[in-house]
């Protein structure tokens, strides 16, 4: 089989948004950094930061910023139309990941509640009362192979994520197939439209819906926001849902996908677990490092020359945020053990998986008090629980933004 990371006659490398290799993509990124050129499908083409420190100084430079107007190939037309990548860039702006300075920190404060501390720690029992009933209902097929991202990994963070904003329970599956496609590099553009559309038009309905019938949950709370004053627009509440929504369950489900792959690759690691020697604190966070689950943030725009090194991103140009290449930097991680090693006892270096700077993830708090309380549960419930594949043939959900596994095949009672 030909090496699926290429390299462009410039040194531009292309990126698979098939990810047969994510691995070898990653270092391939990762070695062509601290700033690469890369390559998306369409011809889209960007500058891709690849090395820790580079990322935490660009990820805090306030020339670069989201707002698309900035972008020199997108205000010249030389993008495709519905590029399927543009999700995470609408032309109009209305949430958190698309705004920049005062606007963005209109945003995070006026959406603030849905993060913080007490709203979290609220959860907690609810995240146990959850993943046990997963657990439970699981418990028929135990003996026969399952698909534990579908049945499990998939299930937590949607009903979280979903009961918190009061998300119709009968919709997550809705939900789920059209972040799928939403999140996928070779939907055509065609489908992609409707796709997009369809979501805007789901939450206009259900923001239409809360307004008629107020209820217990965020989205009712960020209609009220700022009765006092400031207030978010309809189209700002929308926007925060799209993000919300999609950003709570998707990143969340490959972390649990993630830990529990690793997990079961590296038995003597997980005996380190079992013994009682290292947390499940530490399991979550080597997880975020050694698999991120966004393995590339699109996109940032120069509003002036920025120079990294020996390269410059010119104004116009954009910069995408390899988190994946990221977490290989061994000036970062150490080089014993190196960063292509999951290692719980790791003392070196920290993750930036959740972003840094001012769109920093607000979820980060969330996101691991779930891969806390489901992974130890999981596996205190299944504790023989193994893969029912060989690895090797675990396949990517096409997608160059999320890593995120198609399925995650296991059998719970060997
Ligand atoms: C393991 C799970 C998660 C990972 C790895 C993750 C990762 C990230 C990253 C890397 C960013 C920064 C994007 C940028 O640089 O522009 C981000 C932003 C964001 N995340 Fe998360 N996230 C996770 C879970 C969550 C959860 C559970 C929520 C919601 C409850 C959430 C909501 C958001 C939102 C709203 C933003 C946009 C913030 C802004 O632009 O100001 N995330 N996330």
């Amino acid at each position: 089989m030909p090496c699926p990371v290429q390299h462009g006659s410039d040194k531009t490398v292309v990126l698979d948004p098939y990810v047969l290799d994510l691995r070898a993509e990653r270092e391939t990124l990762h070695a062509a950094g601290p700033l690469t050129r890369v390559e998306f499908p369409g011809g889209v083409t960007a500058w891709a930061v690849t090395h820790h420190e580079a990322a935490r100084a660009l990820l805090t430079d306030s020339r670069l910023v989201k707002d698309v107007a900035h972008w020199d190939d997108y205000q010249s037309g030389r993008i495709p139309e519905g590029w399927p990548l543009l999700s995470t860039i609408p032309p109009t702006p209305t949430n958190l990941l698309g705004t920049d300075g005062a606007e963005h920190r209109r945003l995070r404060l006026l959406t603030a509640k849905a993060f913080s501390a007490r709203t979290v720690e609220r959860l907690r029992p609810r995240i146990h009362e959850l993943t046990s009933q997963l657990l439970d209902a699981m418990e028929p097929g135990a003996d026969r192979p399952l698909d534990l991202k579908a049945e499990f990994a998939f299930q937590l963070p949607m009903n979280v994520i979903g009961e918190l904003y009061g998300v119709d329970r009968g919709e997550f599956g809705y939900l789920r197939d059209m972040y799928v496609k939403f999140f996928s590099s070779v939907t055509g553009p065609e489908e992609f439209m409707e796709v997009y559309t369809a979501l805007e038009r789901y939450y206009d309905d259900m923001i239409a819906a809360k307004r008629a019938e107020p209820g217990e949950d965020l989205t009712t709370e960020l209609l009220n926001a700022g009765e006092n004053g400031d207030a978010l627009t309809d189209l700002e509440v929308r926007g925060t849902l799209q993000v919300t929504v999609a950003a709570g369950h998707e990143t969340t489900v490959n972390l649990l996908c993630g830990a529990v792959r690793a997990l079961l690759a590296h038995p003597d690691q997980f005996a380190l677990v079992k013994e009682g020697k290292v947390s499940w604190d530490a399991v979550v966070e080597e997880t975020l490092r050694f698999d991120p689950p966004t393995s590339n943030m699109i996109f940032r725009f120069a509003t002036e020359d920025v120079g990294v090194g020996d390269a410059t991103i010119a104004k116009g140009e954009a910069l995408v945020v390899s988190y994946g290449a990221i977490s290989r930097d061994r000036a970062e991680h150490g080089e014993d053990p190196g960063p292509d090693t999951f290692d719980l006892t790791r003392a070196q270096g920290r993750h930036i998986s959740f972003g840094y700077g001012p769109h920093v993830c607000p979820g980060a708090a969330l996101a691991r008090m779930e891969g806390r309380i489901a992974l130890p549960m999981l596996f205190e419930r299944f504790p023989d629980l193994e893969l029912a594949v060989p690895d090797a043939e675990l396949a990517n959900h096409p997608s160059i933004i999320v890593n995120s596994l198609k399925e995650l095949p296991v059998l719970l009672r060997p």
